[in-house]
């Protein structure tokens, strides 16, 4: 079989709120989530035996079944099929525990690409459906574009991309796990929860100053005091290099700020990539475009 190959786009949260706990461990969530031109490439070729995850060197926990795995066996299953020997290779641009939804969007490319091989004609629901057995963002990574999502993640709205725009991501070299930031937030009051239905209108009116005066994230308040400093100074930095509002995306801990300007987000990234290391110069994608193959 000739390998086959797809982009992995990351994600940002141009909103997102925490409403309760659940009694299966998960919290409730509301959220408005959007896919960006920051990508990975995932390749899948059939092998001789097993299943091989080639990393490119990025981090894998030791002596658990990585995701691709199980999202795999979770795909055959579906098909009540054996799980045939395969071999992926991820080529890794996203930051990992980044809030960008990397792995998650490693997952869902994975899964396009076992549809593609293996059953064309399975829905994209039932793609969803498989990539929430093995994370709470693949079913969006799965749909792509931009879309509300309710439950833990994977009671879609599709909405429109965002108008047109440019986004710099900054990862300040911290670590934040999803895990622990939902345990800090259990419980909580929030001081300022997002407009999640406003920001829902905004998107579908096309209004870029819309959205980005109602970028908000709950998790932003219940950082470690440490990385909060470094968090807001990210989102200072780029509202003074003229975004028009910045916010951190998912558990964090990603910074983005959204800018009407190609030329001053141009500026922003490479002003910011000085400070910042890992700092990207990246655009909305259309739902069309992200499931481009
Ligand atoms: O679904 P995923 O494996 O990505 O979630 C990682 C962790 O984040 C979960 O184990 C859970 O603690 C927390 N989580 C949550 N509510 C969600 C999504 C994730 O509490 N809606």
């Amino acid at each position: 079989m000739e390998a086959i190959t797809r982009p992995a786009p990351a994600k940002i949260n141009l909103a997102l709120d925490i409403l309760r706990p659940r009694p299966d461990g998960y919290h409730e969530m509301r959220m408005v989530m959007q896919s960006v031109s920051l990508c990975d490439t995932v390749t899948l070729a059939e092998a001789e035996t097993g299943f091989s995850l080639d990393t490119g060197g990025s981090f894998r926990p030791e002596g658990e079944k990585t995701l691709e795995q199980r999202a795999a066996e979770a795909f055959f299953q579906e098909l009540g099929r054996p799980c045939p020997p395969l071999a992926v290779r991820l080529e890794k641009v996203t930051p990992a525990y980044a809030g960008l939804g990397g792995g998650s969007a490693d997952v869902a490319a994975l899964l396009h690409l076992l549809r593609q091989r293996y059953a064309p004609e399975l829905p994209l629901e039932a793609l969803e459906r498989i990539g929430l057995t093995v994370g709470s963002d693949v079913p969006f990574c799965v749909r792509g574009g931009a879309a509300l999502a309710e439950g833990r993640g994977e009671i879609l709205t599709d909405l429109p991309s965002l108008p047109h725009c440019r986004i710099v991501i900054c990862k300040p070299d911290v670590s934040l796990s999803t895990g622990e930031m939902f345990a800090r937030a259990r419980g909580r009051i929030f001081q300022t929860r997002p407009d999640v239905d406003g920001m829902a209108e905004a998107l579908r009116a096309g209004r870029l100053e819309r959205v980005t005066k109602r970028l908000c994230n709950v998790f932003e308040e219940v950082l470690p005091p440490e990385v909060k400093e470094e968090i807001q100074g990210l989102k200072a930095a780029l509202l003074r290099c003229g975004a028009m509002n910045a916010a951190m995306s998912g558990s964090g801990p990603a910074v983005f700020g959204i800018f009407s300007s190609e030329e001053e987000a141009a500026a922003a990234a490479e002003t910011l990539g000085a400070w910042c290391r890992q700092t990207f110069l990246t655009r909305p994608l259309e739902r069309a475009e992200s499931m481009a193959v």
